[in-house]
């Protein structure tokens, strides 16, 4: 029997067996599945497909849930408000995590968003108070210079150009500022002149654009800073850094021993998490509006319009926190809303299921990993009748807020895990695209084409686009 000849022959039928263990689970419970092969799963080929636009495709074939088998693990796939509202937030005791994830690095695997069970609710609750009202109104102060620095930096390459114009790699150019934003607003330390060559930034920058992801920097500049912090003693604000602070005093006294929360990696780590979640789901959102309203100048100049009148009303030439509240804007929210509806950046929430769960004729297994397909959801004919694919902001005017099912606008998540950054996303989209507006107006160009990358872990993932930002007189 322990015949290394026995193990040579039968070792791979093992390991098929073992690979297929699960096959069969999902198709019992009445869901229909993506056929798996022999033993590599239903998706052999997923680091060739762009799975937000598959997920389009396939809602179009199942209908409202579906199933495939990850390798061997047994993945369902939601859509429908009642069972998003179920899974996220009435049961969320059965379905409090997310999946294991390598991020490639101690610390950045110890960030709150994969942290499972009393851990993760230990660091949400504690993080939470950041984005109360009050200090968010601060924040925006911060948010509201880095959106002009921006304008200034743009109109002066305008002064410089044959055209007029400026050819904008919409990635690039708002992760570039928003890098700088969220450094600036989380630990109040401004990157000078991330565009120089030999600046440590911007090197560090240049890393992250070429995806190369790497965080490194980012773990230093938040342990110098606490600890320079901490010794200082000073506190100002109680704004991010102070709440990292007192954090790792408490973690120092020993208060999180048990959970095993240290400094090294859990008060570090969440200090990049603002910055990590929250630069590129943000880039790819404000991409993605001006590329939409580049197609559409009627809708452009609306905007414009509005944006105008509010600054008259206001009697104001700044655009700050005052000024973009949702009353004064409301269809520039609405076009950032059907945005954000379009084109979620995190196309997949998930949760893993921790205990057995039934309901209404669908049983899902401990271990079984459920994904909300946010741009099939939000494309859902049921809820969006007159042709989901249009991008017609009306249906996020104030008018129509009765005729929206508020669970099938999926960008954020739902429940005590959905999206903590979400106020900070829409305040600092809010700025951005105001203060653009206000200054530019963005046109297509010969090689403007918006095409998806494949198989991007989390977030979308977009290859170079490009707009001409025209300075209005
Ligand atoms: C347009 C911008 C953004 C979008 C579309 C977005 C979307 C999401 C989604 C879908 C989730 C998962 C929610 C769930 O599983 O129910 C999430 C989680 C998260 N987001 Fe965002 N996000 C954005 C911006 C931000 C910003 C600006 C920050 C930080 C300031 C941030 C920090 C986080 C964190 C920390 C989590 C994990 C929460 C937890 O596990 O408790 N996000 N985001």
């Amino acid at each position: 029997m322990g015949s290394p000849l026995f193990f040579r022959a039968y070792l791979p039928l093992l390991n098929i067996r073992e690979a297929r263990a699960n096959y069969g689970v999902l198709e019992k419970c009445g869901i229909p599945v993506i056929k798996p092969t022999l033993f590599l799963g239903s998706e052999p080929n997923l680091h060739n497909t762009v799975l937000h636009l598959a997920d389009i495709e396939r809602f179009k074939k199942y209908g409202p849930i579906w199933g495939s088998y990850y390798g061997r693990m047994p993945h369902i796939y939601i859509t429908e408000p009642d069972l998003i509202r179920r899974i996220f937030v009435k049961d969320f005791d059965h379905f409090k995590d997310r999946q294991d994830m390598e991020l490639g690095g101690e610390m950045l695997n110890e960030i709150m968003e994969f942290q499972k069970g009393e851990k993760w609710k230990q660091i949400r609750t504690f993080l939470s108070p950041l984005f109360t009202t009050s200090k968010l109104k601060q924040m925006s102060t911060v948010i509201a210079e880095c959106a002009q620095e921006f304008i200034r930096d743009l109109r002066k390459e305008c002064e410089n150009s044959t055209n007029g114009g400026v050819k904008i790699h919409c990635r690039n150019r708002f992760t570039t500022c928003l890098i700088d934003m969220f450094v600036r607003t989380m630990f109040g330390i401004k990157i000078e002149d991330g565009k120089n060559p030999g600046n440590t930034f911007g090197k560090a920058f240049r890393e992250m654009l070429h995806e190369e992801h790497e965080y490194n920097w980012l773990f230093t500049l938040t342990q110098n800073t606490i600890k320079s912090r901490i010794e200082s003693g000073s506190s100002s604000t109680k704004g991010f850094l102070d709440l990292l602070c007192d954090f790792w005093k408490r973690i120092e006294a020993g208060e999180y021993s048990e959970l095993g929360i240290t400094q090294t990696t859990q008060c570090i780590a969440q200090g990049v998490l603002f910055i990590v979640g929250g630069y590129e789901t943000t880039s790819y959102a404000l991409s993605h509006l001006f590329w939409r309203i580049a197609n559409n100048p009627e809708i452009q100049e609306k905007m414009h319009v509005e944006l105008k009148q509010a600054i008259s009303c206001h009697n104001t030439h700044s655009i700050d926190h005052e000024l973009i509240n949702d009353s004064n804007i409301p269809y520039i929210l609405a076009c950032i809303n059907e945005t954000l509806r379009l084109y979620p950046s995190v196309y997949r929430p998930e949760r893993i299921c921790t205990k057995d769960w039934s309901y209404n004729g669908i049983s899902i297994k401990k271990g079984t990993c459920v994904m909300l397909a946010s741009w099939a959801a939000n494309r859902n004919p049921k809820f969006y009748q007159d042709n989901p694919e249009v991008f017609k902001p009306e249906r996020f005017l104030p008018e129509n807020k009765g005729t929206l099912e508020p669970y099938a606008f999926t960008t954020f998540g739902f429940g005590p895990r959905n999206c903590i950054g979400m106020r900070f996303a829409y305040e600092s989209m809010k700025l951005f695209v105001c203060n653009i507006v206000n200054n530019f107006r963005i046109e297509l160009r010969p090689d403007t084409e918006l095409k998806y990358k494949p198989a991007s872990p989390i977030s979308i993932a977009i290859d170079p686009l490009y707009l001409d930002f025209v300075p209005r007189r």
